[in-house]
């Protein structure tokens, strides 16, 4: 007879053996890439203490290729919850130790669990990649598993929010489920993503390319906009993802946290006053204007390194979390082009379905000219920016500090979008082209072309007509913009907005 003592022990002795994963051998060989076990990264990015895990024992039930005698410790996935500042949060981590983290039937299966869970929960779930992709032992259950996981992905999305990490191989379909989800993060030098590595690549195409080049952190971050945040190692990475966890809600019918306070709501600042350069095409730093403004001067980037043309950022004001998107003229004038229409859109449309009210801080002449950009679609893309920000009911708060040229003001969320307030610094240029290019067009036959112009400037490079016609509710001193948009978003926290009732609209993608 077992006594209770010994089904103790083999208990014990069990859960030892499966938090060992793969052995201590390729534990070592993880580390000496510079990576961390799937453990080690749930330990340091959850509460300390909280982790709860489970399916510990689920086992695969693959008998092809001789695999009835591999033994997969916790089938090369840890998977459970945990708190992230006393908050819920699910999470998985493919164990690269086991296995190489390849997916497989029961492997999925653990991963559509958790997902189920963090939905039914309401809150969100963070899935950590190191994978070697499909298990090819498993065949068509492996595919099957992916499948299952992209409909979870998608069921979950706009639910909770869905954040990927990727930390080591990502290749393959396996690169979908976190393209699926709303964040993506990377770590330089040891995580890549694609969807055919180098080898296959140089079989079809002869292309010669290294994975770091074709798929590393830098590539997704500045050239393809595939990931969203870099970051320097593991700890770092975990760390972010804490960072990203405090400004968010759990879930859709959740409000983000509020966080205390020690900005003084009413600080008014001098400095953003001269800001603005007398001329009106110089540039200067909109980041400047944004940290003047938040709670602490703490803004967290989105795709800093993509499409630098448009900042989007979560910040604070007052402790209440809000969503920016901000032209910036330090880079191409602050043109809107097809990545930054991409990526503005995607970025509305995730605080639009998290309650994250939008502040828009408009400096933008126009969309960017050229045939690069008019055969890459820039009318689709720039469509995406018009209906993300039309379809969005949250608050939403444009701020025109200096141009606001045709299409692009509209673009920028125009009152006409369905800005629940426009604010305009004296800077601002609302008009319906650069002034220069309009005088040249209504003045086009006029000797003193010179004089009519600078008139033109006078009168119509200014927020007073758009403020004539109550497209512009305000126009405000620059250094009050602090204290007068935290009481502007206090005024609309209350704000109830429906749309007709329909199955889905058709974003233009
Ligand atoms: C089964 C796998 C595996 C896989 C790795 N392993 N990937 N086993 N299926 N997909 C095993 C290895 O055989 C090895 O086992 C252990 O994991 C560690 O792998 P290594 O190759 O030693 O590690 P490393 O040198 O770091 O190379 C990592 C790697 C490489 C680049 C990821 O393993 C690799 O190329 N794997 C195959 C990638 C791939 O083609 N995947 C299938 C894609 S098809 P031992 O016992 O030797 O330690 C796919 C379709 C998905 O994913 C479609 C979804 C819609």
């Amino acid at each position: 007879m077992t006594t209770v003592k010994e089904k103790i022990q083999e208990l014990k002795q069990r859960q030892k053996k499966i938090k060992m994963g793969g052995g201590q051998k390729r534990i070592d060989s993880q580390h000496a890439k510079g990576k961390l076990t799937a453990r080690e990264r749930i330990t340091i990015l959850l509460d300390e203490g909280s982790f709860i895990e489970l399916d510990q024992f689920v086992e695969h039930r693959c008998t092809n290729f001789g695999m009835e005698k591999e033994e997969a410790p916790g089938e090369g996935v840890v998977t459970g919850y945990g708190t992230i500042d006393n908050r819920l949060v699910y999470v998985f981590a493919q164990d690269f130790t086991v296995i190489g983290g390849s997916l497989g039937e029961m492997h999925a299966a653990k991963i559509c669990k958790v997902q189920e869970l963090a939905m039914k929960m309401g809150v969100p779930i963070i899935g950590i990649n190191d994978s070697g992709g499909a298990r090819i032992q498993e065949a068509v259950d492996a595919l099957s598993g992916y499948g299952k996981i992209f409909y979870q992905n998608t069921l979950a999305s706009g639910v909770i929010p869905q954040i990927s990490v990727i930390m080591g191989p990502c290749a393959g379909g396996a690169v979908y489920s976190p393209a699926l989800t709303d964040f993506i993060y990377m770590v330089r030098n040891t995580s890549q993503m694609f969807i055919t590595g180098p080898q296959v690549i140089k079989t079809v195409t002869g292309e010669e390319v290294t994975a770091e080049e074709l798929g590393g952190a830098m590539t997704h971050n500045a050239t393809s906009g595939v990931a969203h945040f870099i970051a320097e190692n593991d700890t770092d990475c975990l760390e972010q993802i804490r960072r990203l966890i405090s400004f968010l809600p759990s879930n859709n019918l959740d409000g983000s946290p509020i966080v205390e306070c020690s900005d003084d709501p009413s600080r008014t600042e001098e400095e953003l006053n001269t800001i603005i350069p007398d001329h009106s095409n110089q540039s200067y730093d909109m980041k400047e204007i944004i940290t003047k403004i938040v709670d602490n001067g703490d803004f967290y980037e989105v795709q800093p390194y993509y499409a630098a043309n448009l900042i989007t950022a979560f910040a604070r004001l007052d402790g209440q979390t809000i969503g920016i998107i901000a032209n910036q003229p330090k880079v191409m004038a602050g043109c809107l082009d097809i990545n930054a229409s991409d990526k503005s859109s995607r970025f509305i449309r995730f605080c639009d379905a998290f309650n994250i009210p939008l502040l828009n801080l408009v400096d933008v002449p126009g969309f960017l000219p050229g045939t690069n950009q008019e055969y890459g679609g820039i009318i689709r893309h720039g469509a995406k920016m018009l209906y993300a920000y039309s379809e969005a009911t949250v608050p939403k708060v444009t701020l025109v500090v200096r141009k606001a040229y045709g299409g692009s003001y509209l673009a920028m969320c125009s009152r006409d979008l369905g800005a629940d307030q426009v604010i305009a610094w004296p800077t601002a240029e609302i008009a319906v082209m650069g002034p220069a290019g309009a005088a040249n067009i209504i003045f086009k036959k006029d000797p003193d072309i010179k004089t009519k112009t600078d008139e033109y400037v006078k009168n119509f490079a200014t927020p007073y007509q758009a403020a004539k016609r109550g497209f512009v509710d305000m126009v405000i001193e620059p250094q009050e913009t602090r204290p007068i948009l935290i009481s502007t978003f206090s005024m609309l926290a209350s704000k109830r907005e429906g749309r007709p009732a329909k199955r889905h609209g058709n974003f233009p993608v």
